[in-house]
Parts: C-alpha cells; structure tokens; sequence
C-alpha cells in the first residue's frame, strides 16, 4: 500500500494540528517508504513566512513530532517538494498562486493532478475554502486524475450546521472525495475492536443482552483546554469528542457483523447502530455535566476552567460529560452504554469496559465470594494499549476465597511492530482513496440527532445544573450518582 504519484495542500498550515501531528505524519510516511518520491507539501497560510521558513517549521515539528528515526535522506528528499504558499482564504489572488504552485508541481515533481486539500481550519471557514476550490477550478478531476477534500471535526456544531456543511462540500466534491477525519478511528486499538469481536469465536457469543450488564466508555484526559479556550469554550466536551470520537467507539463496539470491512459495508453497520440509539427520558438524571475547579492535576497546582485565559467568568461550557444511552436492538436490549469524558481528570485514559453480569447462580458462601465483582472485558484504547480480563480467582490457601484477578494482553509485549500514529494511517488512506475508516455524512448526521436534545437541554439550563470538579479528580459528583441510581460504579481505570 504505497501512495501513487500525489501531493498534499494544508490550509491552516501554522496551526497546532499541522505542527504536531500533520507535518510529523507525512515525515514518517515518507520514512516508511510509503510515498512516491515525488511527494510535494504544500502549506497555505496568512503568515508571512518565505519558502525557507517554511521549509525550517516542517523541519522543526518532524524533529520534534515525528515517531521514526530522523534520516537525513528522507528529509531532503521531502524537503525539495514542499512549498509555502501565503494567503488569505478569501482572496482570489492567492487561490491563483495556489494553482500556479500545484501546476509546477505537477510538471516538476509528477504529482500529476493529484491533490489532496486538508482543511485544518475553523469549520467556519470550511465553506469559502470549499468555494474557491471550485471557483479556481482546483476541485476538478478529469478521468486519470483526483482532487480530494480532507475536513477535520468537529463536523458542524449540530444537525442543520452539519447538513449545511455537507451540502457545500458536496455541491463542489463527490461523496467519495471527501474524507472525515475522525482520528480515534485511525488508531490501531479502535481497529482492533474489530478484530478481537469477529476473528474469535470467544467474545461474540457472549456479547450481547444475555451476558452483557452494562458498558463504559471512557476518554478521561489530565490536560485542561490548553490555549484552545477560542476553540473550546461554547464547544464543550460533548460536541468536542462525543459526538465524534464516544460515538463511533460505541458503534464498534455494539455493530452486528459487516458483510466485508470496506467502507459500504461498514457504514450501513455503524448507522444501524447510531439510529437505534435511545437517548434517557429523564435528562436530569441519566446525562451529568461539569466544569473543571482549581485543584492539583499532574504533581502542579492548576487553575480552573474559568480561570483559563479567553475564557468568559460566566462560561456554562461543560468540560466533563457523561451519558446514558441504550442501543435499542435485539442484541442489547436494555443494556446501557454510560459514556463520559473530561479534560483535567486523574489521567490520560480512554478504555471500552464491557461488564458482564453475575454469574446466575454461585455455589460459595457469601463470604468466600465478597471480593468477586463483575467479569470485565477492557479493551484498553490508551496509552497503555491492550485488552484486561478481569475474573475471579481462588485466592491461595486452606480457605475458599474469590478475589478478583486480571488477565493482560499489551500491545508492547506481543508484538514488536511499532503502530502508526493514527494521522499517519488516515493521511495514507486519504493518499490512496481508500475510505473505510473516515465517518460518512449519515453517521455524523446520526450522531447529533442523538446529541442535540441533550445539548439543547443543557443549554436551556445554563449553569444550574453543571458541577464543578476539582481538577485531578474523576469528575462530578453528579456522574457517580448518575451510575448508583442503578446500583452501578463507574470504572477507575
Ligand atoms: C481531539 C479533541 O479530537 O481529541 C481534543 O478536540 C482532545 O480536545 C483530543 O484533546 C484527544 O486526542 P487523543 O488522541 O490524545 O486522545
């Protein structure tokens, strides 16, 4: 699977995601062997920056960011094929020094036509970069040529901005030209999902209603909003990675069978799923909110959310969310998916916990089987990837006793092959036109027809209802209680 002849054009090219994770990505590609050697990347940005600053920046973010070693080889040959182009997105002059680049580069380095836009960029700028793309006849793909469009999330801030977003982007490029990125799914733990549920015949009988009490997915993080409060604030969590990120970790998990793992036949399962997502009646009771307090967080003393710079002292953005959801099918009826997610929690985790009831009937006493909680499938996301079986055990000695004990898969101990960063593996795929793991516009679609009301909700009731936290903690109070009204805790993980 190495790239054909092709470049690559970042709009928002001196922003955190180009620096940290684009620039790093195409470096390791290119490392790996994986792009042709006439590779060009071109950046698009307001700042003043000249060709060899340019070229310094994406030098400087490979060194820092990239995952494989720095060869200087690699990087001369990448270098000769990146160019800066500055601009601004609304003007016409600069749409043509963009084109008359990518010409030059087709003619010097034989991209040959082949182009892919990644819009690193505020979604309300995505409709007039899409707009002159089309304007400057840089959308146009002939018969042996592509043009496609990479957008990052969040994909519309709910249902009517996201359908309006997908109208524009599809007024000027085929649905199949156009790539979501929603990175969770470039990560080789969530793929793995995958592959653990339908390569075995172990978990898949027993997961389902029958087995199955309850699951957790978790994407706690120790950083706060960082100097993204423009960006954040108004946002919040659910919007921020639910919508995208929980959502899409949920339909894994609870998807039937695909009939192949390519993208069709993988979209009709997620939507399956998606559409039969049940939100709770009782909002007040089932979804919990919160905003992260001063407290200590990593070893230092940290501020609170309102204390962040940029962010206003009356802000009812939520940094903390958890949600109850049901899928309502035949094969989980009744089971509830608890999801939540925070910025400033105890660690940087996020993990798939599927808890299994109890067994039906225990043939102990009931002091031999006090320490014996709920058999636990954990499919841990990150960082410290792998699976964790939690089961009971006897404990050593005369007596019968039940403890619990785990048994650990680690992605570092079982395989010696290193895993891509999830850009890396989304940008080659955007490179080779192969789109399975990027979201569709249906399930985005799906994800806030479940997510707006809750928001909705939230909003009408500005900050009654939102609990602080302290920073470095698990969260509200509010989360816990949300579980124990139904005699369950949440993980800690
Ligand atoms: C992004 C969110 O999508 O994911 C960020 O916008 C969040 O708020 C980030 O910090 C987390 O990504 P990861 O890969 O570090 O879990």
């Amino acid at each position: 699977r190495i790239a054909g002849p092709c470049g690559l054009v970042i709009f928002g090219v001196t922003g955190d995601l180009a620096r940290k994770k684009l620039m790093p990505a195409v470096y390791d590609l290119a490392n790996r062997g994986l792009l042709p050697p006439g590779f060009a990347l071109v950046g698009f940005a307001r700042r003043e920056w000249g060709q060899q600053d340019f070229e310094k920046i994406v030098h400087d973010a490979v060194k820092e960011h990239a995952r494989t070693p720095f060869r200087e080889e690699v990087w001369k040959q990448l270098s000769e094929g990146c160019r800066f182009v500055q601009g601004e997105l609304g003007d016409d002059a600069s749409f043509e020094r963009l084109k008359e680049t990518i010409d030059e580069l087709d003619r010097e380095r034989g991209t040959n036509g082949n182009h892919a836009f990644y819009l690193s960029v505020p979604p309300s700028l995505f409709p007039v970069a899409v707009e002159q793309l089309k304007e400057h006849g840089l959308a146009e793909q002939g018969a042996n040529n592509w043009r496609r469009i990479v957008v990052e999330k969040p994909f519309g801030h709910d249902l009517a901005s996201a359908q309006e977003l997908n109208r524009i982007t599809s007024d000027v490029f085929p649905q199949h030209s156009v790539f979501r990125i929603d990175h969770y799914l470039g990560k080789e733990t969530v793929q793995n999902i995958l592959a653990m549920r339908f390569a075995n015949q172990m978990f898949e009988p027993v997961w389902n209603a029958n087995y199955v009490d309850s699951v957790q997915i978790t994407m706690a993080e120790d950083i706060g909003i960082g100097g993204r409060a423009g960006y954040y604030d108004g946002i919040g969590a659910a919007r921020d990675v639910i919508q995208n990120h929980l959502l899409q970790l949920l339909a894994l998990t609870a998807l039937e069978e695909p009939v192949s793992f390519d993208a069709r036949s993988m979209r009709i399962e997620k939507q399956k799923i998606l559409a039969a997502v049940q939100i709770p009646r009782r909002l007040d009771l089932y979804t919990a909110r919160g905003q992260y307090a001063p407290g200590w967080a990593g070893g230092i003393k940290a501020g609170g959310y309102l204390q962040e710079e940029g962010i206003p002292k009356s802000s009812s953005t939520e940094t903390f969310a958890a949600i109850r959801l049901e899928v309502d099918t035949r094969r989980w009826a009744g089971v509830p998916f608890y999801l939540r997610t925070g910025k400033r929690l105890a660690r940087r985790v996020t993990e798939i916990a599927v808890v299994f009831k109890k067994a039906p009937h225990l043939p102990f006493t009931s002091t031999a089987t006090e320490e014996l909680g709920n058999n636990t499938l954990v499919m841990r996301i990150q960082p410290d990837e792998g699976i964790t079986m939690r089961f009971g055990s006897k404990v050593p000695g005369t007596a019968m006793e039940i403890r619990d004990v785990t048994m650990d898969f680690a992605y570092g101990g079982a395989f010696t092959e290193s895993s891509p960063e999830a850009y890396e593996r989304l940008i080659l795929d955007v490179l080779l036109g192969d789109p399975p793991l990027f979201p569709q516009h249906e399930e985005v679609e799906l994800s806030w027809r479940i997510l707006d009301p809750i928001i909705d909700y939230w909003e009408s009731k500005g900050r009654e209802g939102l609990d602080e936290y302290e920073s470095g903690s698990w969260g509200p109070a509010t989360a816990d209680q949300m579980l124990a009204r139904e005699g369950r805790t949440w993980r800690r993980p």
